[in-house]
């Protein structure tokens, strides 16, 4: 994890937030690389659950809505975790997150012994404590005037319901898709920006008759872990939980969570949720709005049923990292110079690599090569994400283009400028092969398509 860390921001992934005045606990900004990252996962998942689908809608909801939302919703009263707090020092921790006083992350539930702080061994018995943030509307500073900053998008599918369904004139089952930002005050964050206090989720409602949920429940199910395979993640990495009864959360009558095996251990990475129609009911008593649907072929009207596939985006960067991660003792060429060297290379899918193909001069020295590896770089651009680098030696390039996962090197060598040509190298087999400058577009175009 450390070194994954290192590289993140060393190499313009992720950086802490605010770092300069010190930073805050669990907030991260994403760098150049890191947020072309995390828009290539957004726009797969568009392409694929948006796009793709004849039975989904986009919608784009407000970080603030009415705390009347929360009430109905139950996350007034059920958004929270306990917390113990050290009687010496006055830490505050996740009682469900420490064992023997250590942290452990996720994990079976043991309350501590041992402040990890101080060293203490008296805690406050657990309260329980909402992690939603709270703010202002209006210039009021009052409990009246008080709201949240939403802590899943999942609610404002929940309250446009009906205006999605009436204005796109849908029929059920469908689903509302949305990714956005969200924000928790998690008590304890750490393992890096797996538990973050401002994130991304892109979740769907679907919206089903009564009856065929648990069915539909499966296939999305299945559908949810086929993307993160094919955008990369090796399959021994992922495994399925499934939540017991006890554990589940108020809203839910099933829930599998989709886990990633990360160097902390097996932790969740996305999960499908069925919510019955727990909220779509809630809304109606709290609103006295409404939200039923009415079937027109049997002339009856019912509150539908949600299935909801979740997902932390940064969860899945997170995870894409780790998986990509490799290092080769004694270099990947085997040269002399390299022997003693660790390289590094990251093998993001096509699909995620911040960067499709980088553009190299053998040597910047030389004006003439300069100027056909920048014409080629320009000529490239508009079609793939792509970066010039000219500094240090061609070795030392391929090897920092192998470190952010670059897929394609396209070198301009001096038999270039008579040749009219270029060499395109792989990432992963590190061959290379000559291409004629007119045809580089149409063949990195295949190499990158599915
Ligand atoms: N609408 C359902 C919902 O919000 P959740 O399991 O609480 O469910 C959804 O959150 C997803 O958001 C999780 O599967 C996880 O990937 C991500 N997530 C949750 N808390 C997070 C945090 N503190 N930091 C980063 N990602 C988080």
């Amino acid at each position: 994890m450390e070194k994954i860390v290192s590289l993140c921001k060393r190499r313009g992934f992720i950086f802490q937030d605010s770092e300069i005045y010190g930073g805050i606990e669990g907030v991260w900004d994403y760098g150049p690389l890191g947020s072309l990252l995390k828009n290539n996962i957004k726009n797969e998942w568009l392409k694929r659950f948006v796009q793709q689908k004849d039975d989904v809608v986009l919608i784009d909801g407000s970080v603030l809505m009415s705390s009347a939302v929360w009430r109905a919703s139950g996350h007034l009263e059920n958004f929270t975790d306990p917390l113990v707090e050290c009687k010496d020092c006055h830490r505050r921790f996740r009682a469900d997150h420490m064992v023997d006083g250590r942290f452990i992350g996720e994990g079976e539930a043991k309350v501590a012994n041992q402040c990890p702080n101080c060293g203490n061994r008296e805690f406050t018995p657990a309260r329980q404590f909402n992690l939603m943030f709270k703010t202002f509307i209006g210039p009021i500073e009052d409990e009246a005037h008080q709201i949240y900053l939403r802590p899943e998008t999942a609610q404002s599918m929940f309250t446009d319901f009906k205006q999605v369904q009436e204005s796109m004139r849908l029929k059920i089952p469908f689903g509302i898709a949305q990714i956005g930002r969200c924000f928790r005050n998690e008590i304890t964050t750490g393992n890096y920006t797996f538990r973050s206090r401002e994130f991304d989720i892109a979740e769907i409602e679907y919206f089903v008759k009564p009856g065929t949920d648990e069915k539909i429940f499966d296939s999305w199910l299945n559908e949810w872990e086929k993307f993160f395979l094919d955008m990369g993640l090796r399959k021994e990495n992922l495994r399925r939980f499934e939540h017991p009864k006890e554990s589940l959360a108020h809203y839910s009558k099933r829930t599998v969570d989709i886990e990633y095996k990360f160097p902390f251990g097996w932790s969740e990475l996305a999960g499908v949720a069925n919510r019955t129609n727990f909220d779509l009911s809630q809304h109606t008593k709290f609103s006295t709005k409404d939200l039923s649907y009415f079937d027109t072929e049997k002339n009856k009207k019912y509150i539908p049923y949600v299935i909801e596939p979740t997902l932390g985006i940064e969860r899945l960067a997170l995870a894409l990292l780790v998986d990509a991660y490799q290092e080769v003792k004694g270099g990947r060429t085997k040269t002399t110079e390299a022997a003693k060297e660790v390289e590094v290379v990251l093998k993001l899918s096509k699909r995620v690599a911040p960067i499709h193909v980088a553009v190299l001069p053998l040597v910047k020295n030389k004006p003439l090569l300069v100027k056909k590896a920048k014409e080629i770089y320009q000529m490239l651009k508009p079609h793939f994400r792509c970066q010039y680098d000219e500094a240090d030696s061609i070795g030392r390039r391929y090897r920092r283009q192998d470190e952010i996962g670059s897929l394609y090197a396209v070198t301009v060598d001096f038999e270039s400028l008579d040749q009219h040509d270029a060499t395109i190298r792989d990432r992963d087999s590190m061959a290379q092969e000559r291409v004629k400058i007119e045809n580089l577009i149409k063949v990195l175009k295949e190499k990158l398509q599915d």
